[in-house]
């Protein structure tokens, strides 16, 4: 954490990407950075710390300085090409046989490297429900585990899992915990704050906004062994963002508070309508009272509880596929935390296995006029019902 607090809240901070200003010209918006090299010093040094582009990028280390700015307590942020490659680093700095408890409902794509790939390079993975913290601390072996990984609210069922209560529990079998903190956003949770060690998004979804960019990050708690671990898997595999994406990357974090404010606002509308639905038999969103998880949500989620909802179609599969098929209005794609609203019958992609029910549809609520999307959304669902 810096030493003195800055003046400026983060919002102003990320509006202005940090404030930066060109020496050279005054240009209020930085130059995108695409040299590949940098030139040595006389005495033979690298005095700018710039050496090579696969670890070193001035406009990467731009949209990294808003990233660990926007959680607060971070050391430092580190980008990478994807959501999947920052995560996956994170594992990859364990060592064989160190045994690792990751959430039974989290992103699929991981889950499915966590039981395969991950395994295959002898990391002990155990999947247990982690929003049941006598489940999480049963599964945590003194000594043994390395790492506690949760996702909250988890995708796609939306379960929250007490971050500060599994940090706890982490350190004291000598873990760390990190939190895939995608669906939450930095706006609405800190989770250094809360004890985590190590916070990783998707910057594909709500930190960049506007679905034209493939990114992922990973903030720290501390520069330390581990953490520099993390750098060097990066600058090593060649996992960094380019400075286009990068560039954008700011681009959408300029607006990250007004777009999730808007989206979360709109989420919680349409969970408390679709929740009178006739054909909606559950809605799934941590805003809601009767939610399992909104008592820990309320405490560590604040202005709000997210764009992402998920909710189960009366009528089974059939009725919740055909009234993906239905929308108008609505894209009919997978991802989220764009600015366009996205709906998807999450079971099709994430394949057998899945804890997914089949009745359900995924919904990642965008800035459109909240009227449309339900209007759109209550025809569709009254159409499916009559096909
Ligand atoms: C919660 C969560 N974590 C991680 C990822 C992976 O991110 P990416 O697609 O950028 O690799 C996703 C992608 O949907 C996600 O939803």
């Amino acid at each position: 954490m810096p030493a003195t607090p800055p003046r400026w809240s983060k919002q102003s901070l990320a509006a202005q990407a940090m404030g930066h200003v060109d020496p050279t010209t005054k240009a209020v918006v930085a130059p995108i950075h695409v040299a590949t090299t940098y030139l040595r010093d006389e005495d033979n040094a690298y005095s700018s710390g710039f050496v090579y582009g696969r670890p070193d990028n001035a406009t990467v280390r731009e949209a990294e300085a808003v990233v660990a700015m926007l959680e607060e307590a971070a050391a430092g942020a580190l980008l990478f090409g994807s959501g999947m490659a920052a995560a996956t680093a994170v594992f990859q700095a364990l060592d064989p046989g160190d045994h690792v408890v990751a959430p039974a409902v989290m992103y699929w794509a991981l889950r499915n490297w966590l039981m395969t790939e991950a395994r295959r390079w002898g990391i002990d993975v155990e999947l247990v429900e982690t929003d049941d913290l006598d489940k999480l601390r049963a599964a945590v072996q003194q000594g043994r585990t390395k790492l506690v990984w949760i996702e909250t609210p988890s995708n796609p069922l939306w379960t929250i899992t007490d971050i500060a209560a599994a940090a706890e529990i982490a350190h004291a079998a000598g873990a760390r915990l990190a939190v895939d903190s995608t669906a939450a956003s930095p706006v609405h949770t800190r989770p250094l704050m809360l004890g985590a060690d190590i916070v990783m998004h998707a910057a594909t979804k709500i930190l960049n906004g506007h679905s034209d960019v493939v990114a992922g990050v990973l903030a720290g708690a501390q520069p330390d062994e581990f953490w520099q671990r993390l750098v060097g898997i990066r600058a090593r595999q060649g996992g960094i963002l380019g400075p286009f994406e990068a560039y954008l990357l700011m681009r959408g974090m300029r607006t990250l508070h007004l777009r999730a404010a808007a989206q979360a606002h709109s989420a919680f509308d349409l969970a408390r309508r679709l929740s009178a639905h006739p054909r909606v038999s559950r809605v799934l969103y941590p805003g809601l009272p009767q939610h399992p998880g909104h008592e820990v949500a309320a405490r560590q989620m604040q202005d709000g509880f997210g764009f992402m909802l998920s909710v189960q179609v009366s009528g089974g599969e059939r009725a919740a596929v055909a009234t993906a098929a239905k929308v108008g209005l609505w894209k009919r794609a997978t991802s989220l935390g764009g600015v366009e609203s996205l709906i998807e019958h999450r079971a099709s992609i994430e394949g057998p296995g899945t804890p997914c029910p089949p009745d359900l549809l995924r919904l990642s609520t965008g800035i459109e006029s909240v009227d449309d999307l339900y209007a759109d959304l209550d025809e569709a669902l009254r159409a499916a019902h009559r096909s």
